[in-house]
């Protein structure tokens, strides 16, 4: 192929591409998606056999890794898990310090930032990969925990700690949402759909929150520092944040009467800044196949636990009407990944402002893998984009009083 650094050098020309919608910025050989066909995969699984039949813990196991873990590495993460889920004490008292109202993502954020803090050894350790191994279970353990307490922490009750012989999944819901005065029993459906959940979030290659954890990360930023960066880039409405935004929207619809039409219509103007959250994406120009396993999947919940929300029948509506608007279709703007999950996480009882910590959750096996996928290849270098350069050129130096 072309070999662009050479032609930069000797050319010194520069490839101009905003939002990087056709620069590839490494291999990687973690997801694969086709956007034309709705496919997507992990390390060679389709995500369809991966949301029936995995469990979190072992899709994490595999994007990080590579291959599907076996009886011994699977027991031995799951044992990792347990025993690093706890944090610091010392790191308690963050939780209980910030305003009320903080939002989650903010504390997610800042406190995987400084669960690194309480880790210093991360570099020093003789056996990186041990080490590696530790940092990861460590994070991916502690994400759920500290997302419970943040949660804890904003309704004023005192902290949940996770329990051993409890799943990854039965775990964190258990940490939300039980109590001294008022003991949680986990259904085994809204484990179901939280491990798929989580397990369709997992990965989806060079995305902006993925992408950030590998700039940050290619200055040798540790792994804690990298993800947090990581965390901040999904916070966005354009990007995770946009499950938070597609209830916001479902609720404005059905609480203001709005008509689906109307909401279409203020979709469709361009004069106005009001984007239908939960449609469109830069890389599926077909059905969302993560949005398709999410629609299956909460009509299962919802038929077996007589749930109705008034929601869903709003959403239902809107995907309809999208599905026959020529703006829509012409644009190629399907359902993606977030318009059910939200619908999903409140049947689960999880608030709004959590949702796109939900998705961190679910995100961080892939940012850890793309962090250890661009440590291990010995091509990858610090990421250092170009510019082309439109300001003013040389000028005289104007003395402070002559201006
Ligand atoms: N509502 C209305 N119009 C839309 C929407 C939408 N949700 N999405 C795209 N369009 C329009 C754009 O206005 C543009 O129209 P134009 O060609 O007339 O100018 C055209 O469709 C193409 O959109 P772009 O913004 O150029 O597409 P891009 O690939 O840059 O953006 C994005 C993709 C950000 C996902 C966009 O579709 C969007 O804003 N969607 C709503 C937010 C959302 O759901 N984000 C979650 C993405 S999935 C995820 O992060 C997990």
């Amino acid at each position: 192929g072309l070999d662009v650094s050479k032609l930069r050098k000797d050319t010194g020309l520069v490839t101009l591409d905003y939002g990087y919608l056709n620069t590839g910025s490494t291999k990687s050989a973690i997801t694969y998606v086709n956007g034309e066909k709705g496919i997507l995969r992990y390390r060679g699984y389709s995500i369809e056999d991966l949301a029936e039949k995995a469990t979190f813990p072992e899709t994490a196991w595999l994007l990080i890794y590579g291959e599907l873990p076996n009886q011994e590495q699977l027991s031995h993460f799951r044992t990792l898990l347990t025993e690093n889920a706890l944090l610091h004490e010392n790191l308690l008292h963050f939780f209980r310090e910030m305003p009320p109202g903080a939002h989650p993502m903010g504390i997610l954020s800042s406190v995987v930032n400084a669960v690194g803090l309480f880790t210093p050894r991360f570099y020093d350790d003789e056996n990186i990969a041990s080490a590696f191994e530790l940092t990861t279970a460590g994070l991916i353990s502690k994400i759920r925990t500290i997302a419970a307490f943040a949660y804890k922490a904003s309704i004023g009750e005192p902290f949940v700690y996770p329990e051993a012989e409890r799943s990854y999944c039965s775990n964190f819901l258990n940490m939300m949402f039980s109590s001294k005065t008022r003991p949680y029993h986990p259904d085994p459906i809204m484990e179901k759909a939280l491990n798929t959940l989580l397990i369709v979030h997992a990965d989806h290659e060079q995305n902006c929150s993925t992408s950030t954890v590998r700039m940050v990360g290619s200055s040798q930023a540790n792994l804690y520092a990298s993800i947090c960066a990581g965390i901040c880039a999904l916070w966005g409405p354009l990007h995770g944040g946009a499950n938070q935004a597609v209830l916001e929207t479902l609720l404005r619809i059905q609480q203001s009467g709005m008509t689906i039409e109307q909401v279409m219509a203020k979709a469709k103007d361009k004069n106005d800044p009001f984007r239908l959250s939960g449609f469109g994406h830069r890389v599926y120009k077909s059905y969302d196949p993560r949005a398709k396993v999410l629609k299956k999947l909460m009509y299962q919940v919802f038929e077996r636990e007589h749930v109705h929300d008034p929601l869903l029948d709003v959403a239902i509506k809107l995907e309809e009407a999208a599905l026959k608007d020529d703006y829509f279709v012409e644009r190629k703007l399907y359902p993606n990944v977030d318009f059910y999950s939200g619908i999903l996480y409140r049947a689960m009882g999880i608030p709004t402002n959590m949702l796109t910590v939900m998705f961190a959750i679910g995100r961080l096996p892939g940012w850890i893998a793309h962090w250890k996928e661009m440590h291990d290849d010995p091509q990858s270098k610090i990421n250092r984009p170009r510019q082309i350069y439109t300001g003013k050129t040389e000028r005289a130096w104007i003395d402070r009083d002559k201006r």
